[in-house]
């Protein structure tokens, strides 16, 4: 089995470092690099955590600074969500140092090195990932596909309209969108069938023992039980897009049009899934629509417990 070679681009982030861990977890995956931008928290933090994420799972992949605002406007985070520092407070040994340059530049040297296509992976605001496209456009068939967190058919999370990584950068998206290769999205909906009950996180923790899977539950024991879901748990939204690479079987997609509003008002960000083709305009998306949620937490399980 040849293993799908990924650029995971982060803002860890509490949901960020289950989807970090279940990447260094799958040997279905090979991690080239780990790219962080600003996002939940500040690349102060998100940085540090990316480095102490992947030092905490014995990986030593190449961990890339990057973009630490949107390419318009201004930097917000989500501490409400994720805490100060990023990971709800829980303090994890500190990693090793950054990988020399920055994101941006590193993505491109390895596209430009690879000889087959590589897979980038965005769960934060898609910056980095625009930056690399708007900048080397030449590059574009060494991207095999973008997976993507992001985006809502409806509602947001962080306004009515837009969901926090797509509100975050805006452009940045609408760069992946119109880029010409596959973009796969896990949007809201979607990561709203990976719902986090306590019950889910008592037996993920009694799943194993290793520090990783433990650091992974008290983080998660953090995050707030969302309001959007009665407070019944809280939604695991970026492992769900390493999941649908691991196990595609456990998802069902639709292919449609998809155009971001850049306006300034309050639609700014919105994800505009045309479901029934009414636009008449050619797919650019192809959009995660259902997940299995006993099969995503038993492979959490099962994978977050073979680390150390
Ligand atoms: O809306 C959820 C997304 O925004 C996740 O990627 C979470 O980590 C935040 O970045
Ligand atoms: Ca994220």
């Amino acid at each position: 089995m040849s293993r799908i070679r990924i650029i995971l681009d982060c803002d860890p982030g509490t949901d960020d470092a289950f989807a970090l861990m279940l990447a260094f977890a799958a040997p279905e995956l090979e991690v080239l690099a780990v790219t962080v931008a600003g996002g939940n928290v500040g690349l102060e933090h998100t940085m540090p955590n990316a480095l102490a994420l992947t030092a905490l799972a014995g990986s030593t992949v190449p961990v890339f600074a990057g973009a630490d605002r949107p390419l318009l406007g201004a930097f917000t985070s989500e501490t409400a969500v994720h805490g100060d520092d990023g990971l709800g407070g829980i303090r994890l040994p500190p990693g090793g140092a950054p990988a020399p340059g920055v994101a941006a530049d590193a993505i491109r040297d390895l596209l430009r090195r690879a000889d087959t296509p590589i897979t980038l992976v965005g769960i934060g605001p898609a910056t980095n990932l625009a930056l690399v496209l708007m900048t080397e456009p030449a590059l574009l068939p060494k991207v095999e596909r973008i997976v993507l967190m992001s985006g809502a058919w409806a509602e947001g999370n962080a306004t009515p309209a837009a969901e926090f990584n797509a509100l975050s950068d805006p452009e940045a998206l609408a760069v992946l969108v119109s880029c010409g290769r596959p973009v796969v999205f896990a949007t809201l909906e979607l990561t709203a069938q990976a719902l986090a009950t306590p019950a889910h996180l008592a037996r993920l923790r009694a799943a194993g023992s290793g520090r990783c899977l433990q650091a992974l539950c008290d983080i998660q024991a953090t995050v707030p039980l969302s309001r959007r879901f009665d407070r019944k748990g809280a939604a695991l939204h970026d492992p769900c897009a390493i999941a649908w690479l691991i196990r595609p079987d456990l998802f069902t997609t639709r292919d449609c049009h998809v155009e971001i509003d850049l306006g300034p008002g309050p639609g700014r960000g919105r994800t505009l899934f045309d479901r029934w083709g009414r636009l008449g305009k050619a797919a650019n998306a192809t959009v995660l629509e259902t997940l299995n949620p006993q099969g995503f937490f038993d492979l959490l399980e099962e994978r977050l417990a073979r680390l150390p």
